[in-house]
């Protein structure tokens, strides 16, 4: 049974207070917050396993490998990859896509194309830019619309025997929206393309099935889904992760080094040199075994009750506008109140202990697109409450009133 104040006790930073009044965390699309259960697991690592892993014959080096190898296997089977060596450990999602990237400049020419959406953060556009200036290809882009969804005829059309690589988020970060994804993976492998999905912002709140999406690459971070920061997964079919060269050179990622040759390790090592986030790795699997104990049905229905109750009273507030407006999107709200920037509602509800994001989220283009410098952007999880809503409701009321 979902019984969010049980789900609290589990958060202690939801106790604490900011500006002398109880702390109201709105910022989850930046990072979730980290229950005791995934602190805990982070203390007993390093209170008990600490070594680093693959290297050593002593006990400690062998527990803490098969616990890290243990936490791959989790994250396979959360995603529901086929092997446990289609789950690369990066540092996150940025990390993981900029891995993608770097791979694909052997395999690209002049005249190839890449998509990309409109409604991408910064992390899922740079590095295909970069990627397009080393190999001549060039980027597209699916335009979105006024409710902030992707106009999918226009994808339908930018398609063509030249299209190489298509990137799309699964989330907005910045309005919530829920891309049709399947309906792109499909299309895209219509013309032989391979398809890469961000899925950092749709972790928190869906399960994903990289099998039956059919995804070529799915990428997400740990600290969005209750884990800590600094570790994140790739998920790559093996063909691809065959094809693609190393991203990094160094210790682990190689079969036999010579001042001649060097030949690389199989996967998943190939991608992992150096040591890695060992406790990150390891807690990542411990924020996957917390969330799935709480279910991500009954948390995807608390957060849309949330979300539809917050819509419908910031909306009665008189010059409140909500960008992203798609009837498909998940618990992130931004919105503006006329001629007040952003900055100033968000500094006031700082002071009144509400923690939101403001500017433009790291998705320039689309604040470009709707003329704005950006937006607050409040963004519930599933340990939030309607009461907290109702104090934001009354925050941004007194930042209207204070500000106009
Ligand atoms: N990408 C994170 C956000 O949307 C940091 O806030």
């Amino acid at each position: 049974m979902f019984n969010v104040q049980d789900i609290r006790k589990d958060f202690p930073i939801l106790s604490r207070k900011v500006n002398g009044k109880s702390l109201v965390y709105f910022d989850n699309a930046a990072t979730s917050q980290t229950p005791q259960q995934v602190i805990d697991a982070i203390i007993d690592y390093y209170a008990n396993y600490n070594a680093n892993i693959h290297r050593g014959v002593h006990t400690l080096s062998q527990e803490a490998t098969d616990l890290y190898e243990q936490a791959r296997q989790k994250i396979q089977a959360h995603f529901n990859a086929k092997f446990s060596h289609e789950i690369i450990l990066t540092s996150g999602t940025t990390d993981s896509i900029n891995l993608v990237a770097n791979g694909f400049s052997s395999l690209l020419k002049k005249g190839d194309e890449i998509i990309v959406s409109a409604l991408e953060h910064h992390s899922n556009i740079v590095p295909w830019q970069m990627l397009c200036e080393r190999t001549g290809a060039s980027l597209k882009v699916i335009p979105m619309n006024e409710e902030g969804e992707l106009v999918i005829t226009d994808f339908d059309n930018l398609l063509s025997k030249n299209t190489k690589l298509v990137f799309v988020n699964h989330i907005s970060n910045a309005l919530g929206t829920i891309n049709p994804i399947k309906y792109i993976i499909d299309k895209a492998h219509q013309v032989g393309a391979a398809v890469l999905i961000d899925g950092a912002q749709a972790c928190p709140h869906i399960k994903p099935d990289v099998q039956a999406l059919d995804v070529d690459f799915y990428v997400a971070s740990a600290h969005k889904m209750c884990g800590p920061t600094g570790v994140g997964m790739l998920y790559g079919k093996e063909d691809w992760l065959n094809k693609l060269p190393p991203y990094q050179g160094g210790g682990e990622m190689i079969a036999e080094v010579t001042f001649e040759k060097t030949t690389y390790a199989d996967l998943p090592h190939k991608f992992e040199a150096g040591t890695p986030n060992i406790a990150g790795g390891i807690v990542f699997g411990a924020a996957i075994d917390y969330m799935n104990r709480i279910g991500f049905d009954a948390i995807a229905a608390y957060e849309n009750d949330l979300l539809n109750y917050a819509t419908e009273k910031l909306l009665a507030i008189d010059g409140l506008k909500i960008y992203g407006t798609s009837k498909n999107k998940t618990s992130v709200i931004s919105f503006n109140l006329e001629d007040i920037h952003p900055y100033d509602v968000g500094t006031i509800l700082d002071k009144l202990g509400i923690a939101v994001r403001t500017g433009h989220h790291c998705a320039q283009p689309i604040m470009d697109f709707y003329c704005i410098p950006g937006t607050v952007r409040a963004s519930f999880s599933f340990y939030n409450t309607k009461e907290e809503i109702d104090t934001l409701v009354e925050g941004v009321k007194k930042a209207k009133m204070m500000l106009s």
